[in-house]
């Protein structure tokens, strides 16, 4: 058996591993079965990754005498909405829970809100752990306890801070992952480094391409250079009231234009969040408050791995700044009725702004069509 690699979410008796390597889903009822409260889960999960790993991590569970019930949801974002919910909440209900019974997330970002959010309210709370089955969900959605499912209003506008736990991040599964999944997970991978680690950032420069390529070493180091930077924030912000926004980088921009184009196919999340980033940076620059030659290394490195940057995207819809400014108005960062952006002073030096004059704003988003 590799080697494994455990990262530890400091927050007192809600504290918990993430265990990153190659074959965890194969002993992960060994690592689950220590933080259970009795040997009984059940498992949801969607058609896709259903067909890929159930099987592996039901044998693993029963291997260790762990009974569980497994739940199939359709694949897709539209499963994170409140009727797909309630007949979650049925479905594991119906199963006949008590407060010992946990849940398992096995899948990417949807599944792994969307069943958090179910462990957070069931019962008014029970235990659950994250399997993710995607990068995005490996350095991001799992780890910190956001849960929670989409409102007509907007994204993520119900729910929850629950914290998992117990996260077992497989690498290998990542060798199933499509190409474009894997670029989207890995515009999140990039935010760490433009957050705090310029040196991840040099590294990712250097051994980008590999990782999106499916390099295990390189990419058990994103995974876990990743997750540290993510336990270190959540353990210093549980809450989101300070350091934990800054997680939110591209996030703002991004938000809006995945809200224009319908949350769907045509923009994924972590690519609206490498376009949402190189316009943070761009706008940093133009505010005077970073080089203009880090937010071009910014931009250098996202197109060269191939995720969009802007004028490739742009191209392909109608970019209405007015449209883009009020789906921004709507967003949850909105406080007292002014947007917050994550800035940067330049290659690891976030920070949360805001005060960006809303005349400056609407000259940038003007302008950024064409930039
Ligand atoms: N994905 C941002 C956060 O967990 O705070």
């Amino acid at each position: 058996m590799t080697a494994h690699e455990t990262v530890r979410v400091d927050l007192g008796p809600r504290s918990y591993d993430i265990v990153v390597g190659d074959d965890v889903l194969a002993v992960a009822g060994e690592m689950m079965a220590p933080v259970l409260r009795r040997p009984r889960v059940i498992v949801v999960t969607d058609t896709h990754v259903a067909d890929l790993h159930l099987e592996t991590l039901l044998r693993s569970l029963s291997h260790s005498a762990i009974e569980a019930d497994p739940i199939v949801l359709e694949a897709g974002e539209q499963t994170k909405d409140i009727s797909h919910f309630g007949r979650l909440m049925d479905a594991i209900l119906g199963r006949g829970i008590d407060r010992d019974t946990a849940l398992v997330a096995l899948g990417g970002g949807v599944v792994g809100d969307l069943t958090g959010f179910a462990a957070a309210t069931a019962l008014r709370g029970i235990d659950f752990v994250q399997v993710p089955t995607t990068l995005l969900a490996q350095v991001d959605s799992s780890v910190g306890g956001k849960t929670g499912i989409n409102s007509p209003h907007g994204k993520n506008l119900i729910g929850a801070f629950h914290q998992p736990r117990l996260v077992l991040a497989d690498s290998r599964v990542l060798r199933t992952l499509p190409r474009r999944e894997m670029l989207a997970g890995y515009a999140e991978v990039v935010k760490y480094g433009l957050i705090g680690d310029e040196a991840f950032f040099g590294w990712l420069e250097g051994h980008g391409a590999d990782l999106v390529d499916g390099d295990p070493a390189k990419i058990r180091h994103a995974v876990v250079t990743s997750c540290k930077a993510k336990a270190a924030i959540v353990a210093a912000d549980e809450r989101e009231a300070g350091v934990r926004a800054l997680l939110n980088l591209g996030h703002t921009f991004g938000h809006a234009l995945e809200a224009e184009t319908g949350y769907g196919n045509t923009l994924l999340h972590g690519e609206a969040v490498a376009i949402g980033t190189v316009m943070a940076f761009d706008l940093s620059a133009r505010l005077g408050l970073c080089p203009p030659d880090d937010a071009a290394r910014v931009l250098r490195h996202l197109a060269a791995v191939g995720l969009p940057t802007g004028t490739s995207f742009t191209d392909t819809v109608l970019w209405d700044p007015a449209r883009l400014m009020s789906h921004m108005g709507r967003d949850k960062k909105v406080k007292g009725g002014t947007l917050t952006f994550v800035l940067a002073r330049g290659i690891g030096e976030a920070f949360v702004s805001r005060d960006v004059p809303a005349e400056q704003l609407a000259v940038f988003m003007e302008g950024a069509v064409a930039s």
